[in-house]
């Protein structure tokens, strides 16, 4: 008896820098900069989001950022309202700057929160003093009605950039340019990619910049993991292949030549490195010419273990989902405390999203769009 014939595609990813083509991990891997370049894309954000290039500061990460913004602008024990669907990067930021993160449920077609929810949130919390705006997977949120909330209030609105550099709001400004503050991440997996690092731009009206700007160089060790990461990171892709990834990620991770995005750790001090700040102005100046394409968009499935289970099978490993719980991941959100009954639709949504990137072409995710429909749940 003839045998099925099972047509296995390409292995696709999603995470572990599969966004980086053979030639951008050469090109990342061998990228050399000076101060010239630091200065150069200090200038490129500041002409962008029109402030002055002393306002711009480059940094290690992206939470470093927003801590460095909250501390600028509040005092201490300020409450700070967040998306209550986020990376826990954003609440490390909160609590670094020694200030209370307060979550704001969200609407499940933005997957951002809105102006009924951060009413919600307010009236239980009256010591927020500020709002921070992330618009998640590059979904934008209502920019103005979050204005005259922020306004009613007297709250001020910073803008987290990690998703949607590039991104405008349906009024046509750019996201960045609306809040007292923008932080940027340019770390692994964002629409801005570098494998690490951040910038803070203050808004010139609201603030000077009372922190001291990040001079030191970069750790050595950060350095050379952030360079070397999307070349562990292709070779890691391959032994998935062979379904033997944990032995070569375990041991990498262990010996720390590998951080996960989510353990790295606020620093004021140590800089961008130069050649860092020269790719991303390079992917600044494409998003400039392309527009802004999110790295990720989203479905949302009945079953999503199996539904991720079947994709894998088919050669789709998209087990990366952003996020798998409210405050991703799972072993920071368990010690949070998060309030899932004042957020009902984050926990929810938490269950049932799955992502899809949008780096491989279409007729590549033909068979996993497919599958995923099976598992969709109907509107
Ligand atoms: C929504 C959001 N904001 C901020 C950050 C912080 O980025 P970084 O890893 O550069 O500190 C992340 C990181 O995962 C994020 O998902």
């Amino acid at each position: 008896m003839a045998r099925k014939k099972v047509q296995v595609s390409s292995r696709l990813f999603l995470g572990q820098a599969s966004n980086y083509r053979a030639k951008d991990v050469l090109k990342h891997t061998f990228a050399i900069g000076s101060k010239k370049c630091s200065n150069n894309l200090k200038q490129f954000l500041a002409t962008s989001y029109h402030a002055k290039p002393e306002n711009v500061l480059l940094m290690a990460n992206g939470r470093s950022a927003l801590a460095q913004a909250l501390q600028t602008l509040l005092e201490p024990g300020s409450g700070v309202i967040i998306n209550g669907f986020t990376c826990y990067a954003v609440v490390q930021a909160v609590k670094f700057a020694k200030m209370e993160p307060i979550y704001a449920d969200i609407d499940e077609k933005t997957l951002n929160f809105d102006e009924k929810t951060l009413e919600n949130a307010y009236k239980s919390h009256k010591n927020a003093k500020a709002i921070i705006i992330q618009n998640t997977l590059g979904i934008t949120v209502d920019i103005k009605k979050i204005e005259d909330f922020a306004k009613k209030h007297h709250l001020i609105i910073i803008e987290d950039l990690a998703h949607c550099a590039g991104a405008t709001y349906r009024d046509g400004r750019k996201v960045g340019s609306c809040g007292a503050a923008a932080a940027l991440s340019f770390g692994k997996g964002k629409s801005l990619d570098a494998i690490t690092g951040g910038a803070l731009i203050m808004n010139d009206k609201t603030a000077k910049l009372k922190g001291q700007p990040a001079t030191k160089h970069p750790k050595l060790s950060d350095t050379l993991r952030a360079r070397f990461y999307p070349l562990l990171a292709s070779i890691g892709r391959g032994f998935s292949k062979i379904h033997l990834e944990k032995y070569w990620y375990g041991p990498l991770i262990k010996l720390r030549f590998i951080e996960r995005a989510v353990d790295a750790k606020l620093d004021y001090g140590h800089r961008l490195a130069h050649w860092q700040a020269k790719l991303v102005k390079k992917q600044l100046e494409n998003l400039d010419k392309q527009g802004f394409t999110p790295i990720r968009t989203h479905r949302f499935v009945k079953d999503r273990g199996a539904c991720l289970a079947e994709l894998a099978k088919n050669g789709y490993n998209f087990r990366e989902v952003w996020y798998d719980v409210p405050v991703s991941p799972v072993r920071y959100y368990k010690a949070l405390n998060f309030p899932e009954k004042a957020c009902p639709i984050a926990t929810e949504v938490a269950q049932k999203i799955i992502n899809l990137p949008t780096y491989y072409p279409y007729e590549k995710l033909n068979r996993a769009i497919k599958i995923i429909e099976k598992y969709e749940e109907k509107a």
